[in-house]
């Protein structure tokens, strides 16, 4: 029998799939389908320290093997989620990790506070959302705000912090080098790609933000490249996502030098895919012959 267990910085999951923030809300819905606690983790919906209603519609749009969204972080806060998402949760057997995003390093912490006490397994801090004018982007492009950011949040946490990287900048290494610098204990990526689309006939942009952030099978190859850069770079474990629906999807960011791997945008056109994806991912292991899907990590042989 395949062991399927990963250790994510000190958080134990069953088996390396996770359903990355921003894909599966808060796991009502597709905990009508199959039971929550088949997942190694899930990562809820990105919380604010107030409410947020998002931006206008539309902001998703069709793209050859993806979708670009420009959601703009619509959730209830991070109050509302601690009183009445978490409690829900928590009746599954499977570890919640809190994306959080701010306007300000402060309230990073603040919400790392908050999370850490309601006993959520682990933080994500998102500083790459593409589809907010404060925070977000302007964070995650920048090393030395990345790192500020990165060190608020570890101060006020009592659990784990794993930084969610942007592609959309020259040297994902060197953002990846200074959120390790400032002590994060793991790191995930890709966040979405900035992109845009315009209707030729109105010659309006589709989106009403005009730009928003690819997702899909078009994104995994970006993905790929930066989690082997990445792992390369910073002695931290990598929760990998951008594009994987098939289990091999998810063996190649694991060779690439992901620990667990996130499995996002194919939940929107098949709700079993992050179960079908672990399932298609044992068995590529077993196929191998390896004792443990963790053998994968970081086992690719390159070229030269
Ligand atoms: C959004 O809500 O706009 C997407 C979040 C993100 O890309 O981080």
């Amino acid at each position: 029998m395949l062991d399927q267990k990963v250790n994510l910085a000190g958080v134990e999951l069953k088996n390396p799939i996770v359903v990355p923030s921003g894909t599966f809300g808060f796991g009502r819905e597709y905990g009508q389908f199959f039971d929550l606690s088949e997942l190694g983790a899930i990562c809820v919906k990105g919380l604010t320290p107030q409410p947020r209603e998002g931006n206008p519609a539309p902001r998703i749009a069709e793209t050859p093997m993806g979708i670009l969204n420009s959601v703009g972080l619509q959730n209830p806060g991070v109050d509302a989620f601690v009183a009445q998402e978490l409690p829900e949760l928590r009746r599954h057997d499977v570890k919640i990790i809190a994306n959080i995003s701010g306007n300000t390093p402060e309230e990073y912490g603040e919400m790392c506070e908050k999370l850490s006490a309601a006993g959520v397994d682990m933080i994500e801090v998102n500083i790459s959302c593409p589809n907010v004018k404060a925070g977000g982007l302007a964070y995650g492009t920048r090393p030395e705000l990345a790192a500020e950011v990165t060190e608020v949040a570890k101060r006020h946490a009592s659990v784990p912090v794993m930084v969610k990287l942007s592609p959309n900048v020259t040297d994902i290494t060197e953002i990846a080098r200074a959120v390790a610098g400032a002590g994060a204990d793991a790191l995930s990526l890709i966040n979405t790609i900035r992109g845009m689309r315009i209707d030729v006939k109105t010659r309006r942009p589709i989106l009403k933000m005009n730009t928003g952030g690819l997702s899909g099978p078009a994104v995994l190859p970006v993905a790929v490249r930066m989690v082997w850069e990445v792992h390369a770079a910073v002695d931290l474990p990598i929760l990998g996502m951008g594009g994987v629906s098939t289990g091999a999807d998810a063996a190649e960011l694991m060779l690439a030098g992901a620990t667990a791997v996130a499995v996002g945008t194919a939940s929107f056109a098949d709700v079993y895919a992050p179960v079908r994806v672990r399932d298609e991912l044992s068995a590529l292991a077993e196929e191998q012959g390896l004792q443990r899907v963790s053998e994968l990590t970081g086992a690719v042989r390159p070229w030269g």
